[in-house]
């Protein structure tokens, strides 16, 4: 069986990437607080497997029991893990405002779950999986917010720049190991997601941006998430085959 672990599959790009991973030998599990819906019913479909772990990723605290019960889901599943994904795509990039207008709460939660959880899960993944002498690929969906400052977006943008150089620095540390884990950073680019909706609605007195991406929608400029999720996988199974593309740089879909 190969796992293939989706952070966020509920919506957006990730519930398209589950989606469509959902093939025979692909057990996809995903970590998300609202239950994707719909998948369970294509899992059956396509032969696939298909779990969800209920959590919010903002509890960091509650992370490492989400790890164990990710592995116990591995090893009560009685088949061999043939490789080992795992997607970090869960984001939240609202609430839209300065930096000065957010509660403490609010500043915790949004760096808990833009980078605070990837890291956390990141470190707590590799240690359970060194051990597998089996493909492990750990992806990191990424955003040109981590180069382009928005004011609004402080949060996520210093979130997903901290994401791109937590890769950088994992790729250094991973690379040469036997059975090492490939590390890659993707940017996915502008989508027509929940995400994006939330961005052309925000209040333009506290979000400037917003006639940005109102504008981006209505030019056009945003693939869907389905066309995306199609390349994501594709460059993936690239990646397996050749280790070297994951090359320190975030590689743009
Ligand atoms: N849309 C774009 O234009 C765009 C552009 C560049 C990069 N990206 C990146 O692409 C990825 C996917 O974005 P999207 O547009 O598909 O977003 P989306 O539709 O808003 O989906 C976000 C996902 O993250 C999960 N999530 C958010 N907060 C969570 C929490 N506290 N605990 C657990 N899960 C949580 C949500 O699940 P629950 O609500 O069920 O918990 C949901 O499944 C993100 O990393 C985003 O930064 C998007």
């Amino acid at each position: 069986m190969h796992y293939y672990i989706v952070t966020g599959a509920s919506s957006g790009l990730g519930k398209e990437t589950a989606r469509l991973l959902l093939r025979p030998e692909h057990h996809v599990v995903s970590i998300s607080r609202r239950e994707p819906i719909g998948l369970m019913a294509q899992a059956n479909q396509t032969g696939g497997r298909f779990t969800w772990l209920e959590q919010d990723l903002s509890n960091i605290g509650e992370l490492p029991g989400c790890v164990d019960r990710l592995m116990q889901l591995v090893a009560a599943s009685g088949t061999p893990a043939l490789s080992m994904h795992l997607i970090h795509n869960a984001a939240a990039a609202a609430p839209f405002k300065a930096l000065d207008h957010h509660s403490p709460e609010e500043i915790s939660a949004s760096l808990n779950v833009n980078v605070h959880a990837p890291v956390l899960l990141s470190s707590l993944w590799i240690q359970r999986i060194r051990s597998l002498h089996i493909p492990k690929q750990l992806i990191v969906i990424t955003s040109a917010s981590a180069d382009y400052p928005m004011a609004g977006m402080s949060l996520y943008c210093s979130a997903k720049a901290g994401l791109n150089m937590m890769v950088r620095c994992l790729q250094l540390e991973q690379r040469g190991l036997p059975y090492g884990v490939h590390i890659a950073a993707v940017d996915p680019g502008m989508m027509d997601t929940p995400m994006q909706a939330a961005a052309r609605e925000a209040h333009e007195l506290s979000f400037p941006a917003t006639a940005f991406f109102r504008q981006s929608r209505e030019s056009g400029q945003l693939r869907t998430p389905e066309s995306v999720a199609q390349r994501l996988i594709e460059w993936m199974s690239d990646l397996a085959v050749k280790p070297e593309a994951d090359s320190g740089t975030v590689h743009r879909l």
